[in-house]
């Protein structure tokens, strides 16, 4: 029988969520966001199905920097190699086409190798790696140093140190909020910093925001660069503030030399994630 894929129906949530419940061990995120995914104007949500049966599905969501954002695809386990994830993908690349996007991103945890394989039929190209970090519990400021949040003023000194940062390059010039990478162009990095998320100590850059997903909250340094000691200083003053979070996680590019220095300062690794990404025309 012909697959077909479609949009999302709010009656295809329990035979998806019949199979997905029992994905990585039960802890998949998704049973915890179809709800808010199926109402979210910014994203269009997807199923394949196969004799009337839905055994797959994918979100496409519409980012700031005008690219799109592929996620949550999942295949019923009796149906995965017969192309149907690639289906999918291919849909959603048509998807956000017609809306204007040329810069197409997932990504995949990096030992989630079926996944990659996936990925690369569809012709997605790895662009980045990425660990993410954690502090140390009762993560301490580091002694006297001045933390400011950057004010609009700041935007040209901000966008240098960020721009001639091996964290841009190495990290593919994204930042990431929750799973979900962005480029850090000239508007981002300026809209970030009217919403108060940009933090400069001395030569260091840090973006840093609360992340939210159901009913779990997490505080999050989405991107981090400069001198050593200074992205530290920040890394930790970020962590160490007052308030509620079931995580802290920073995004750090595999290659960057911040990497030894957090490691000294006590964070370590929670796990690490690959960017993928794919133009228009491949
Ligand atoms: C990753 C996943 C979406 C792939 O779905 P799929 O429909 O099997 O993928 P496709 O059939 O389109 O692509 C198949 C490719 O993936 C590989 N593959 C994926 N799952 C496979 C399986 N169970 N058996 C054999 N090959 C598999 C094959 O190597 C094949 O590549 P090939 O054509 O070069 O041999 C699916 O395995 C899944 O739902 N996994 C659990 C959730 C997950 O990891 N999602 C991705 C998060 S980023």
């Amino acid at each position: 029988m012909r697959p077909i894929v479609r949009p999302a129906r709010d009656s295809d949530r329990e035979p998806l969520m019949s199979f997905i419940k029992n994905v990585w061990g039960g802890h998949d995120y998704i049973p915890h966001v179809w709800a808010e995914w199926m109402s979210d104007r910014r994203g269009r949500m997807f199923v394949v199905e196969v004799g009337g049966t839905p055994v797959g599905m994918n979100r496409v969501r519409f980012l700031e920097d005008g690219s799109a954002w592929f996620e949550g695809v999942r295949i019923h386990p009796d149906y995965r190699g017969r192309g149907l994830a690639s289906m999918l993908g291919e849909n959603s690349m048509k998807v956000a086409s017609a809306k204007g996007a040329t810069v197409f991103r997932l990504t995949s945890n990096s030992r989630n190798r079926q996944a990659h394989r996936q990925v690369a039929r569809i012709r997605f190209n790895e662009v980045s790696r990425i660990s993410v970090y954690s502090p140390p519990d009762g993560v301490k400021p580091l002694g006297r140093m001045a933390i400011k949040a950057a004010g609009v003023k700041d935007l040209l000194a901000v966008r240098k140190v960020v721009e001639l940062s091996k964290e841009f390059v190495q990290g593919a010039g994204v930042m990431w909020d929750g799973f979900t990478a962005i480029s850090l162009t000239p508007d981002v990095i300026a809209r970030r910093i009217r919403e108060g998320s940009v933090f400069i100590a001395k030569d260091a850059v840090a973006i840093a925001m609360p992340g939210k997903e159901g009913n779990e909250v997490w505080s999050q340094i989405c991107f981090l660069c400069g001198e050593p000691k200074a992205a530290v200083g920040l890394a930790k003053g970020i962590f160490s503030s007052k308030g509620k979070a079931d995580w802290k996680l920073a995004y750090i590019p595999q290659g960057s030399p911040l990497i030894g220095a957090l490691r000294r300062a006590g964070f370590r690794r929670s796990f690490s994630l690959i960017l993928f990404q794919r133009g228009v025309k491949g």
